[in-house]
């Protein structure tokens, strides 16, 4: 069957998309679209049209796994050309999500509805590149330059009911008989001396907007999209949109897509896309294994974690009980948890009362058995195997049978853990990064005896509260903070090689990361771990704690903070490092920017490269993925596995020797072979 049908009620044609799961505008598709368009032309009886999509949406884009391969026609500029040059009036239907190409689409209907629970929006800046079919041009002409700029450049999706106030849905209507309600709107227009075309019209087109406008957008937006290249294309290309005529707006928006999408940027983007996606699927579970309900969860420890990890499920609706060993820390934690809130409800994410309904789920207490009835407990307590075994063993005696036990541990090995119960089966890590109710990744650790159906039920859930989850198996560190090491190493070995610890931050900084190892250093602080009898001054590291820098609370540590928390170099920090590389023999050495970059992350390309030897992790994109949403990674250079397939695995290797790393025959294989990891 074709994935394009179409229907006669009465004197309107409705047309209907059919392609799972998402509408996506493949081929067939267009060419469907534009078939019926013909149809409508060729037919006297009909005097208006009304295009809508079946399942969970309108049309969410453009089909990205056709990007990159030779184009098929006809193309989606020419089919909503074709639509909007229609004299029979054209109605888009929408519910879902009308995303990118979909909304484009819609823009080159006449009139547009929707459900109110539609979301509509262009996207595509997330992928690294523009709206390519005329969206840059035609939004600006229906909604106003202000409007249509942060659609363009930020890529969030709007509300129906904000669309309807910026005039970019014509009317909103109930979520149910949306083909009804649109026959109902065509029949209402049929007859209208003319309809509105999104491409002619001017009267929002507000054309003494110049640098002055454009600039302060930049100013205020850009910097949190630092590096990403699509974004400035927007900006020129919504800028044609008031200085050119349609066609020739037209023409300079093609040209950006152009170069945008054969470029490294939207490839690496794309495949982060696809890489979040695969990462939710576990290839080894039946597809018939069951989700569990969690209808309550527990969480032991009130701390950094345990507080960021309750808000996950508060905010998502889930009954939350939280245990703390004293009355003081429980109050401590509960308190942080309320001022998130209400931190966030001052920046309009929640409203008084959604704080509230979140603060009425949670209970706190000091008893153990009040977590009985718990479907999930995590455990947020110190990173102490004892402590971790003596908490698993009391939780198994004390919750439900079935109930899943979970650790939020950073390295600890969960077979130990899972086997003090006598439920091994529904134990697994739950690895949240901090702060846990800000950061998108949680890794999933499965260990040995994990049951595919704990499994799959802590797969369903991430997405529940929001997170992408990844996979990892049982190993030092799993996948995350496992790569972490490999990195403090080169950092560490190029301070005694009298690198400077500005110069090693800087290098990371540039290419993308948020911070660099000595500032993230200074940030937990120094002292983490150090004992102040013991010291001996044999390290950087403990001559900095015993001279109290030991990081940003002490206002200086690697770096002087100000006030402001602002870093500057510090010469008595350069003047410690010149006396270890003096005592140590070696000649100071001086690396240009790149090469620093390279020998920090070179180490944890071979790391992640053994993570898949190993089997820890399913897939590189999950490595990709891991730190991409749980350390900063520059989503445009696409995670540190597809960044190496980009600069070559020939390269990399090279330069790990050159570096006196030894070289996994895994590895060495694979770049002799000219193999990528990512496919
Ligand atoms: N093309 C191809 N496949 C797509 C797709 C697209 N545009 N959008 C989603 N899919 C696929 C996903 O890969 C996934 O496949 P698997 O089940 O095999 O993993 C499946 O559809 C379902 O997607 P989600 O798991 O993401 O489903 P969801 O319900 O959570 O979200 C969505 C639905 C909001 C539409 C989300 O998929 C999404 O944001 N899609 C991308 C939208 C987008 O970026 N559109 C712009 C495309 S570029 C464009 O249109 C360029 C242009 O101007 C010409
Ligand atoms: P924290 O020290 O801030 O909090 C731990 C809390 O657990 C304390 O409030 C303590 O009173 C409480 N606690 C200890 N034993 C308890 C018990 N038997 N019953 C109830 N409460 C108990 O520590 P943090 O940072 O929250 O770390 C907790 C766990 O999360 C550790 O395993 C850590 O490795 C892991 N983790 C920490 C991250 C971080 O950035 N801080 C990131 C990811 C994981």
């Amino acid at each position: 069957m074709s994935v394009i049908s179409t229907r006669k009620d009465g004197d309107v044609l409705v047309v209907t998309s059919n392609n799972p799961p998402v509408n996506a505008l493949g081929q067939a598709v267009r060419a469907g679209l534009a078939a019926a368009m013909a149809e409508a032309a060729a037919d006297d009886a009909i005097k208006a049209v009304v295009i809508t999509c079946e399942g969970r949406t309108f049309f969410a884009g453009a089909d990205i796994t056709e990007f990159g391969k030779p184009p098929v026609g006809p193309s989606l500029p020419e089919v909503i050309d074709a639509i909007e040059a229609s004299p029979k009036p054209v109605v888009a239907a929408i519910h879902g999500t009308a995303l990118g190409g979909g909304l484009e689409v819609a823009l080159g209907c006449h009139y547009r509805i929707a459900a109110a629970s539609a979301k509509l929006g262009l996207p595509e800046v997330k992928l690294g590149i523009l709206p390519g079919a005329g969206g840059t041009q035609r939004l600006p002409r229906v909604v106003g330059v202000e409007a249509a700029l942060p659609m363009i450049v930020k890529g969030d999706p709007i509300p129906a009911a904000a669309a309807e106030r910026i005039g970019l849905v014509d009317k909103l209507v109930a979520d149910d008989g949306l083909a009804e309600s649109g026959v109902e709107f065509a029949r209402s227009v049929i007859g209208a001396a003319s309809h509105p075309v999104s491409s002619a019209r001017t009267d929002k087109l507000d054309t003494s907007l110049g640098d002055a406008f454009f600039d302060e957008f930049r100013k205020t937006e850009l910097r949190r999209l630092k590096g990403f290249e699509a974004p400035e294309a927007c900006i020129q290309a919504v800028r044609a949109a008031i200085e050119l005529p349609f066609a020739e707006g037209v023409k300079k928006e093609r040209e950006l897509f152009g170069k945008l999408v054969s470029g490294t940027q939207s490839r690496a983007l794309r495949h982060v896309f696809f890489a979040e996606r695969a990462a939710s699927k576990i290839d080894d579970i039946p597809a018939d294994t069951p989700v569990l309900p969690i209808a309550k969860v527990g969480i032991l420890g009130a701390g950094t974690m345990g507080g960021g990890i309750a808000m996950n499920f508060l905010t998502a609706g889930i009954p939350v009980t939280i245990l703390e060993r004293e009355q003081a820390a429980l109050d401590r934690g509960v308190a942080i948890i309320r001022k998130n809130y209400e931190r966030s409800a001052a920046r309009g994410k929640f409203t008084a009362e959604q704080v509230e309904q979140c603060m009425a789920r949670l209970t706190p207490t000091l008893e153990m058995t009040d977590l009985a009835d718990c479907d999930l407990v995590i455990e947020a307590v110190f990173e102490n195997m004892e402590v971790k075994k003596e908490v698993f063993t009391k939780l198994d005696a004390i919750v439900k049978p079935g109930a899943i036990l979970a650790s939020n541990t950073s390295y600890l090995n969960i077979d130990e853990m899972a086997a003090v119960t006598k439920r091994p089966e529904a134990v697994l890590g739950l690895h949240f990064f901090s702060p846990a109710n800000v950061m998108r990744l949680l890794e999933i650790v499965r260990a040995a005896r994990t049951a595919p159906a704990v499994l799959k039920t802590a797969m369903a859930l991430s997405k529940k509260i929001g997170k992408v989850a990844v996979v990892s198996g049982v190993c030092h560190g799993f996948i995350g903070n496992r790569m972490l090491s490999p990195r403090q190493q080169a950092a560490n070995a190029m301070l005694m090689q009298g690198i400077t610890p500005w110069a090693i931050d800087d290098a990371l900084t540039d290419f993308g990361m948020p911070m660099g190892p000595f500032q993230m250093s200074d940030l937990a602080g120094l002292d983490l771990g150090w004992d102040k009898d013991s010291s001996k001054g044999e390290t950087i590291r403990d001559v900095l704690c015993e001279r109290d820098r030991r990081g940003q609370k002490t206002g200086k540590g690697f770096y002087d903070y100000d006030e402001n928390r602002r870093r500057t170099p510090s010469a008595e920090v350069e003047a410690i490092i010149a006396g270890f590389v003096a005592k140590s023999g070696q000649a100071a050495q001086s690396f240009s920017s790149e090469e620093i970059r390279n020998r920090l992350l070179f180490p944890m390309v071979k790391e992640g490269a053994k993570i898949l030897a190993e089997g820890m992790a399913q897939r590189a994109s999950d490595i990709d993925t891991v730190w991409i949403n749980g350390y900063g990674w520059p989503a445009y250079t696409g995670g540190p596995m597809f960044w190496a397939d980009t600069i070559g695995l020939d390269v990399v290797v090279e330069g790990l020797k050159a570096f006196g790393h030894e070289v996994s025959p895994y590895l060495a294989d694979k770049a002799a072979k000219g193999e990528r990891f990512n496919g």
